[in-house]
C-alpha cells in the first residue's frame, strides 16, 4: 500500500474539524420550533392579559347558582302543575278504595302464610291416627294383664280381683313415698290402666311379680303394688296413668 500525500493529509484534517452538515441542520431546526411555540404562548398570555372580565362572563355559557344573591332558598316552590284536575272528593275517594284494597290483600296474603305454616307443623295423619288406642274389655279375662302400645309406650291394662282391689284400697296412703289413694289412680275399681315405664330409669316392669303382688323392675329392683305405686327399690314415682275413658262397659278408649 503506498503512503497518502502530505496535502491530502492536510485536507483530510481540516474536513473532520467541521460539524456534520446534518446535525447543524437539525439542532438549528429545533431551535427554530422552540422559538416559535415559546412567541405563540406569550401571544396567548397577552392576549389573556388584555381581555377584561366583563367580556369572559359575556363570552361564558355556564350559569352558576352561586354568582347571584338573588334566590331565596326558603321560598317554596310551587307544586300547582302536578295538582290533580279533578276535585279533591274523588281523589280521596280513589286514595282510600286503594288503601282499603292493599290491606285487604295483604291481610288475605298474611292469613294463607300463616295458615300453611299451622297446617306444615301439625302431626300428620297417621299420627293423629295413633293418638288414641281402642281396646276391647271383654277379651280381656278377671285377674289379667294385657299389654298394648300406644304412642310409643307400653300401656298395661290390668283386669283386677276383688281381693286386688280390697289390697289395694286398704294401704295406708301416708306411708307410702308417692302418697296416692287408690281411688284417685282409676275410673273404675276393676280396671287398673298405667303406662309401663318405670320411674326410675325407664324400663319396663314384670307384671304378677314383686313382693307385693304387682309390678317388678328388674334393671335396679322396685316393686310396685296391684294399683302401681312404687313400695320399694330406687324409683321416686308411681307408674303413671294416661287419659283414658270408657265409652261403653265393654270398650276403653286410651288417649
Ligand atoms: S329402671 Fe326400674 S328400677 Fe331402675
Amino acid at each position: 500500500m503506498r503512503p497518502a500525500p502530505s496535502s491530502a493529509g492536510a485536507a483530510l484534517r481540516s474536513w473532520t474539524q467541521h460539524a456534520l452538515p446534518t446535525s447543524q441542520s437539525s439542532s438549528a431546526a429545533a431551535r427554530l420550533a422552540t422559538s416559535s411555540v415559546a412567541s405563540q404562548t406569550t401571544v396567548v398570555q397577552q392576549r389573556r392579559h388584555q381581555s377584561s372580565p366583563s367580556q369572559a362572563a359575556s363570552t361564558s355559557s355556564f350559569d352558576s347558582p352561586f354568582r347571584s344573591n338573588k334566590v331565596d332558598s326558603n321560598k317554596i316552590p310551587s307544586f300547582k302543575a302536578y295538582r290533580a284536575k279533578s276535585p279533591e272528593v274523588s281523589n280521596r275517594v280513589f286514595q282510600y278504595f286503594m288503601v282499603g284494597s292493599m290491606g285487604l290483600l295483604t291481610a288475605a296474603g298474611a292469613k294463607a302464610t300463616v295458615q300453611d305454616f299451622l297446617v306444615n307443623m301439625s302431626a300428620s295423619a297417621d299420627v293423629l291416627a295413633q293418638a288414641k288406642v281402642e281396646v276391647d274389655l271383654a277379651a280381656i279375662p278377671e285377674g289379667k294383664n294385657v299389654i298394648i302400645k300406644w304412642r310409643g309406650k307400653p300401656v298395661f291394662i290390668r283386669h283386677r280381683t276383688d281381693d286386688e282391689i280390697k289390697s289395694a284400697e286398704s294401704v295406708n296412703v301416708s306411708s307410702l313415698r308417692d302418697p296416692q289413694a287408690d281411688g284417685d289412680r282409676v275410673k273404675k275399681p276393676e280396671w287398673l290402666i298405667m303406662i309401663g315405664v318405670c320411674t326410675h330409669l325407664g324400663c319396663v316392669p314384670i307384671g304378677e311379680a314383686g313382693d307385693f303382688g304387682g309390678w317388678f323392675c328388674p334393671c335396679h329392683g322396685s316393686h310396685y303394688d296391684v294399683s302401681g305405686r312404687i313400695r320399694k327399690g330406687p324409683a321416686p314415682l308411681n307408674l303413671e296413668i294416661p287419659e283414658y275413658d270408657f265409652p261403653t262397659d265393654e270398650s276403653l278408649v286410651i288417649g
